[in-house]
């Protein structure tokens, strides 16, 4: 898949991260490029516009989405275990959005160090600011070093203060979000910024074995309430307000499925009618159950966990797991 996100040139210098025209540029391309391609797809960084992001807080509640809460739950128990083991530490976040769940292991610094520095990278501005902005009232002895960048095609830096050793995050399973080239791709990038013996912290949703079902993990993208559905749908939404297209939204059906085979969740929007839309007065015909992939999730088994951290750099120092082995979190050291 290429994309604004997903480009083959991890690492290399980009021009900084589209806005206003631009931004509906980069939509338009994008949009043009997965339309005219066989089977069609459309690139998940599409979903995060406002609503998007909206609807992506709203599925991190759901009671079908246990990611977000196993992942919080686990912070929780590890938050002082982490600190003692990294010490006196600098933390920075790739992708850290509002920083929802950061929160838990910003507390535990702060309180063992009186001045910890956070240095969230995102591609969203207003998330950034809103993560400052709620963290700072919040956390006191906290000092909040937001950058703009798309961490998957642009730079970013990492400052280390005196006497300070960099801990990375990497969670919620965005990583998931990937193909596994990029995957690699985007740590051993981060490895760069890192010395030897800095730590890495991973977030990662488990494959399914004989503790977690296939059933729930697909219930986790296809809720009952329908959230995700229209989190999915709402790039249709989007292409019709940005770019003037002529979707016919309630004609596409949300579908969630296992991909066994490439150890992945996808999302598919699939016509249910023969239908044309129009886009930039190019048109694009749809027949009747033909789909747009536009999100796959991977989803890990150890093993490949250990093999991604060992081909990026890393080596694993400690992992944890909830009771059903649904969700890890990994602590992994540069080497
Ligand atoms: C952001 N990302 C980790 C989510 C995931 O689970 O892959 C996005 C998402 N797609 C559907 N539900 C949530």
């Amino acid at each position: 898949m290429a994309g604004v996100w997903a480009g083959e040139n991890v690492g290399a210098a980009c021009s900084p991260s589209p806005a206003g025209p631009e931004l509906r540029q980069a939509v338009l391309a994008e949009a043009l490029t997965g339309l005219r391609a066989e089977p069609k797809t459309l690139e998940p960084w599409l979903f995060y516009d406002a609503e998007g992001s909206r609807l992506f807080e709203r599925i991190t509640a759901l009671p079908e989405y246990y990611l977000t809460r196993t992942e919080r739950a686990l912070f929780e128990r590890l938050a002082p275990e982490l600190a003692s083991r990294v010490g006196r530490a600098t933390l920075v976040e790739l992708g850290a959005g509002t920083a929802a769940k950061t929160g838990v292991l910003l507390r535990e610094f702060a309180r063992r160090q009186r001045g910890v520095l956070y240095q969230p990278v995102d591609v969203s501005a207003s998330a950034l600011e809103e993560a400052a902005e709620a963290l700072t009232r919040e956390i006191a002895w906290l000092q909040v070093q937001p950058q703009v960048s798309n961490y998957v095609t642009e730079p970013y830096e990492v400052e280390r203060p005196a006497g300070m050793q960099v801990l990375a995050l990497y969670i919620g399973s965005s990583i998931g979000n990937f193909s596994p080239e990029l995957q690699v791709g985007i740590l051993r990038n981060l490895r760069r910024q890192l010395r030897a013996g800095e730590k890495l912290l991973l977030g990662l949703d488990m494959a399914p074995d004989a503790r977690k079902t296939v059933a729930q993990l697909v219930a986790a993208y296809d809720d009952a309430a329908g959230v995700t559905a229209e989190f999915n749908r709402n790039v249709l939404v989007r292409l019709n307000r940005e770019l003037g297209a002529e979707f016919a939204v309630e004609r596409f059906r949300h579908v969630a499925r296992w991909n066994a085979a490439a150890s992945r969740m996808e999302m598919h929007l699939e016509s249910a009618v023969p239908q044309t839309v129009t886009i930039a007065g190019e048109c694009f015909s749809f027949a009747a159950g033909e789909t747009i992939h536009t999100e796959n999730s991977y989803k890990f088994t150890q093993a490949q966990v250990d093999e991604l951290l060992l081909a990026a750099g890393f080596a694993l120092e400690e992992r944890w797991a909830d009771e059903a082995h649904a969700y890890s979190v990994v602590l992994a050291q540069a080497v």
